[in-house]
C-alpha cells in the first residue's frame, strides 16, 4: 500500500488499520477492543489502544528472535569512543542477560507495576536494565545522565521506584561524571527512598557503595543463588515506562508509555519510516535517557530483529569528527539517526568532509535527524557529502516515535528541505487558529493532533490525570496539543516553526527555561527574571537568562551572572547550558504581570517584534534592545 491510501485508511478506519499492524507482535493473548474510547471526569483522558491484550515488551525484543533462529544475531554492539572498548551481545547472549538482571530484581522484591529509576551512562547494562524492568511488567523511569541532584530527586519522587540501578561514572570528554555522589545527594532530599540501589562499578571510578541499601551489579549477576526470571504476561494497557520531560513549569511532566500500543507502534516505525528489519544494522547516535534513545537505541531496533548499535561518545572529539563514520564502516550501518546540533558540529570541525573519504560508507542508506528543526543548509550539507537521503521526523517525548516523516520503507517521497514531510499514518494533523478552527494550507497556526492518536503515543502523565488534561487536551477539545507552531503546504508538507511555549531546544536536550527561572529566582539579590531560548549557531537554541536586582542591592554583574550560572548546573545540571545572565532594569509585561518571553525572543533573534497592544510600558522594551541584541 503508498503512502496516500495507507494514510486515508488510517483515518477513516483506524481500527482496522491498527488491527492489522498488531498483528506483527506475538500476544499471549491478542486485543479484544482494538480501540478503547476515553471515558468522563475520572476514568481514562484519552483513547487507547488494544485493551484486553496480553503480551511483554521483552519477550518481543528478545525471545522471539532467538525462537525464530536469531540466536547467534548480534543484537546490541557496545562501541564506545571513549574508552575504545567494542562489545558484541547476540540475541541469546542479550536475553540471557536480561533474564539474569530481571531474576536479581524480583530477589530484591520488583514485581509487575512497581517503579525502577535507571541512572545510568550509555553503556549495555542500560538497555538490560530497561528491558529487565519490561521482562516483570515492571515500570522504568530512566534518568538521563547529564542531570544534577534535584532533577533526578524530582523524577525519584515523583517514580518512587522499589529499586534504583545507577553506575559509578559517565564519561565526559574533559571529566569522569561520578554518579553516586549525584544519587546520594538525590536520595539526600527526596521524601521517597528506595529499597535497593544497584550499582554498577566501572574502572574509571569506584563507587562507595551504602551498607544495606547498596547492591554491585556484578556480584548479582554472577550469583549462583539467583535465577533468570521469565517473561512475565502483562496487559497491553500496562505501562511500560514512565519518560519525565520538561514542560512550561519547573516541574518536569512523567509521560507514561503503555506495552502494547508501544510494541506495535514500535514494529510499524523500523518498517514503514525507518526501513530497518531483522539482521540489519541500525545506529542511533542520543541517550538512552531521552526518548529518541528509548525507541531507537533499545525497542525498536530489538523488536524489529535488527542490530542496535550503542555508541557512548560524542559527534567531535572523541578523538575526532569521524567518530560517527567510522561506527558506520566498522558495523556496517544501514541507517543512522542523529540530533541536527551533531551534524552541525561535525561540519564544524571538518566543514568540506575531509574525514568521509578515510571510511567505507557503503553500507549506509540513509540519515535520519530529529530532536530540533533540521536547518536546510545542514541537511544539503549532509546530504552532499553522504550523497544518500537525508531524512528529517519531527516528534516528542509524548508521542514516542515520530508524527510527521518521509516513510522510507512505505513510499520514499521528495525530499523538501526544512520540512520534516508528512503527516505519518495514524496521526490526524491539524493546523488551528486561536479559537481552533482547522486552518487551510498554507496558514501558520498551533499544531494539533485530532483523537484518537495513534498506538505508541502518551498514556497519561503520571500521578496527574489533571496536568494530562490540563497540558495537553483542553485547548482544543477533541485534538492534542503539541505545542509547536506551524504550517502545512498544499503539498501536504508540515514544517514545524517552533515551540509556542517557554520549553526551549538545547543541542536536541529539550529544556524548560522555566525551570532555570525557578532556580534562579531563589538568589537572594534576585527580584525578578526570564529566560529565553535565543538562536544559535551550533545547539539551534541556547538560554540566555535576565535578571532584575531587588531594591537596595548592590552587586557585581560579573560575580552574579557566575554564580547564577553555578546554581543553574548545580540545580539543573550541565546540560542546560546557560552562560549569559544580564542585569537589566525592568522587564516587558502586559499589564496583567505575564512577562513577555516571545516579544524578548523575537528581539533577540533579530526579528520583527510583535509588541501586543496589552503592554504595561512599552519603554521598558525600547530599554532592553541593546541587551537583547548584542
Ligand atoms: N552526563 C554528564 N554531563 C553531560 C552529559 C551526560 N550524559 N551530556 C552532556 N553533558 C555536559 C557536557 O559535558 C557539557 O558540560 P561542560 O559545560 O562542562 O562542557 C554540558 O553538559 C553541555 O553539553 P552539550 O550540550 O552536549 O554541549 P557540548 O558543547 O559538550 O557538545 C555537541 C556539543 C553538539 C557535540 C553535543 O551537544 C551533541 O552531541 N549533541 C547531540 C545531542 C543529541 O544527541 N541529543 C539527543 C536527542 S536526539
Ligand atoms: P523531545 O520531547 O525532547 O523529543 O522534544 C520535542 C520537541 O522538539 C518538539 O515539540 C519540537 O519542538 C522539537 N522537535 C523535535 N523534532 C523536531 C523536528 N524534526 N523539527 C522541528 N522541531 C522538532
Amino acid at each position: 500500500m503508498g503512502y496516500r491510501e495507507s494514510y486515508d485508511r488510517s483515518i477513516s478506519d483506524p481500527e482496522g488499520y491498527w488491527a492489522e499492524q498488531a498483528s506483527a507482535i506475538d500476544w499471549f493473548t491478542p486485543p479484544k477492543q482494538v480501540l478503547v474510547p476515553s471515558e468522563g471526569e475520572d476514568g481514562e483522558p484519552i483513547p487507547r489502544w488494544f485493551g484486553g491484550g496480553v503480551l511483554n515488551t521483552c519477550y518481543n525484543a528478545l525471545d522471539r528472535h532467538v525462537i525464530a533462529g536469531r540466536a547467534d544475531q548480534p543484537a546490541l554492539i557496545y562501541h564506545s569512543a571513549m574508552t575504545d572498548a567494542r562489545r558484541t551481545y547476540t540475541y541469546a547472549e542479550l536475553l540471557e542477560r536480561v533474564a539474569k538482571l530481571a531474576g536479581a530484581l524480583t530477589a530484591l522484591g520488583v514485581r509487575r507495576g512497581d517503579r525502577v529509576v535507571i541512572y545510568m551512562p550509555m553503556i549495555p547494562e542500560a538497555a538490560m536494565a530497561m528491558l529487565a524492568c519490561a521482562r516483570l511488567g515492571a515500570i522504568h523511569s530512566v534518568v538521563f545522565g547529564g542531570f544534577a541532584p534535584a532533577e533526578l530527586a524530582a523524577r525519584i519522587d515523583g517514580a518512587e521506584p522499589k529499586v534504583i540501578i545507577s553506575a559509578s561514572c559517565g564519561l565526559e570528554p574533559n571529566r569522569v561524571v561520578e554518579y553516586q555522589p549525584i544519587l546520594d545527594a538525590a536520595l539526600s532530599r527526596t521524601e521517597h527512598q528506595p529499597d535497593h540501589c544497584i550499582v554498577l562499578q566501572r574502572p574509571e571510578a569506584r563507587a562507595e557503595l551504602t551498607e544495606g541499601r547498596d547492591h554491585d551489579f556484578a556480584e548479582l549477576m554472577s550469583a549462583k543463588d539467583i535465577e533468570p526470571a521469565a517473561a512475565v504476561e502483562v496487559e497491553a494497557l500496562d505501562p511500560l515506562y514512565i519518560l519525565y520531560t520538561s514542560g512550561t513549569t519547573g516541574k518536569p511532566k512523567g509521560i507514561v508509555r503503555d506495552n502494547g500500543g508501544h510494541a506495535v507502534a514500535m514494529s510499524y516505525a523500523m518498517r514503514e519510516i525507518y526501513d530497518v528489519g531483522a539482521g540489519e544494522v541500525m545506529f542511533t547516535a542520543s541517550d538512552v535517557g531521552w526518548v529518541v534513545g528509548h525507541s531507537f537505541i533499545v525497542y525498536g531496533p530489538l523488536i524489529a530483529g535488527a542490530t542496535t548499535i550503542l555508541y557512548e561518545g560524542k559527534p567531535v572529539g572523541t578523538p575526532d569528527a569521524a567518530a560517527f563514520w567510522r561506527v558506520v564502516a566498522e558495523h556496517g550501518v544501514k541507517a543512522m539517526f542523529t540530533a541536527p546540533t551533531a551534524i552541525r558540529a561535525i561540519r564544524k570541525v571538518d566543514p568540506d568532509g575531509e574525514l568521509l573519504a578515510d571510511h567505507d560508507l557503503s553500507t549506509l542508506q540513509t540519515l535520519f535527524l530529529a530532536g530540533e528543526r533540521t536547518d536546510p543548509d545542514t541537511l544539503n550539507w549532509a546530504a552532499e557529502k553522504l550523497d544518500i537521503p537525508v531524512v528529517d521526523n519531527w516528534w516528542q517525548t509524548e508521542t514516542g516515535w515520530p508524527i510527521a516523516a518521509n516513510l522510507r520503507g512505505m513510499e520514499p517521497m521528495p525530499i523538501k528541505a526544512g520540512s520534516p514531510s508528512v503527516p505519518v499514518p495514524g496521526y490526524d494533523v491539524q493546523v488551528l487558529g486561536p479559537d481552533g478552527t482547522e486552518l487551510p494550507a498554507g496558514t501558520e497556526g498551533a499544531i494539533a493532533i485530532k483523537l484518537p492518536l495513534p498506538p505508541g503515543t502518551l498514556a497519561g502523565v503520571w500521578g496527574d490525570r489533571q496536568r494530562m488534561v490540563g497540558s495537553y487536551l483542553s485547548a482544543y477539545p477533541g485534538y492534542y496539543a503539541t505545542g509547536d507552531g506551524g504550517v502545512i503546504d498544499e503539498d501536504g508538507y508540515v514544517t514545524i516553526l517552533g515551540r509556542t511555549d517557554d520549553v526551549i531546544n538545547v543541542a536536541g536536550h529539550r529544556l524548560s527555561t522555566g525551570a532555570m527561572e525557578a532556580v534562579i529566582a531563589t538568589h537572594p539579590a534576585v527580584a525578578e527574571c526570564a529566560v529565553i531560548g535565543v538562536a544559535d549557531q551550533l545547539k539551534g537554541q541556547i538560554p540566555r537568562g535576565f535578571v532584575v536586582l531587588k531594591q537596595g542591592k548592590e552587586v557585581d554583574p560579573a560575580e552574579l551572572e557566575a554564580a547564577l550560572v553555578k546554581l543553574v548546573r548545580d540545580e539543573i545540571g550541565a546540560v542546560a547550558a546557560l552562560r549569559r545572565i544580564d542585569v537589566v532594569d525592568g522587564l516587558p509585561k502586559t499589564r496583567s504581570g505575564k512577562i513577555l518571553r516571545k516579544t524578548m525572543r523575537e528581539i533577540a533573534d533579530g526579528k520583527q517584534a510583535v509588541i501586543p497592544s496589552t503592554i504595561e510600558d512599552p519603554s521598558v522594551v525600547e530599554q532592553l534592545r541593546p541587551v537583547l541584541g548584542s
